[in-house]
């Protein structure tokens, strides 16, 4: 059974019972950011997994975990839990990751600021599930432009989407990305496409 997301706060308490559908508990403000009421299946999360190469050295990290859905596939692959990095928006997460994934590092910021968080060290692959057609053109804008920044030649950039037409432009201006791989994923609500990139050869 999917969960919705997100059953780790109460925050919208005020919620009528005679209303039907799933609780959601999760500030309606945030509705833009989240992109989604239900978390990703463990079908989009093995397929978001397996895009990543382990074996390449440097972070793995995650921009928008969530509740931890693909965040657990990492977690049980990764050789070293200090090779994974988590970059979550929502304060309402925070604690709940930190719980689940101990050794890991979780920082609560938005993605736009990857860079800091970074601290020079070599990224090998970036796992996104940011809502990046629902988000501000501003701040997707400025998250391309920390990618260009944290990424080489052989950083991988693994993003899902619910729009499963092949994708004619990539999804950031500031930085220009080469499709590698592409699969759609049938098993989720909704079925999603799992997109591979790496930087373009300029
Ligand atoms: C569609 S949910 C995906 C959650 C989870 N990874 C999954 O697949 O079930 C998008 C997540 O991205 C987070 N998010 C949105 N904008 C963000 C930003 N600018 N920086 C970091 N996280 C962000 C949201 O808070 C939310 O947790």
């Amino acid at each position: 059974m999917a969960r919705t997301l997100y059953q780790a706060g109460n925050v919208w308490p005020d919620r009528p019972d005679w209303l039907p559908g799933a609780r959601l508990n999760f500030p309606l403000a945030r509705l833009r950011e989240i992109g989604s009421v239900v978390e990703s299946s463990r079908y989009l999360a093995r397929q978001m997994a397996q895009e990543v190469d382990f074996k390449q050295p440097g972070l793995i990290v995650e921009l928008g975990p969530g509740q931890g859905a693909i965040t657990h596939e990492l977690f049980k692959q990764v050789s070293n839990r200090k090779q994974l990095l988590l970059i979550e928006v929502g304060g309402e997460l925070i604690a709940e990751l930190k719980r689940q994934f101990r050794g890991v590092s979780v920082v609560h910021d938005s993605a736009e600021w990857l860079v800091k968080h970074i601290r020079g060290r070599r990224v090998a692959a970036v796992v996104s599930s940011l809502p990046l057609r629902s988000l501000p053109d501003k701040v997707v804008h400025r998250i391309g432009v920390a990618l260009r920044q944290v990424m080489d030649p052989q950083t991988q950039y693994i993003q899902f989407t619910y729009d499963l037409r092949p994708a004619k432009t990539a999804y950031f201006s500031g930085v220009s990305m080469e499709k590698q791989h592409s699969k759609i994923v049938w098993r989720n609500i909704p079925p999603a496409r799992v997109d591979t990139f790496r930087l373009a050869e300029e």
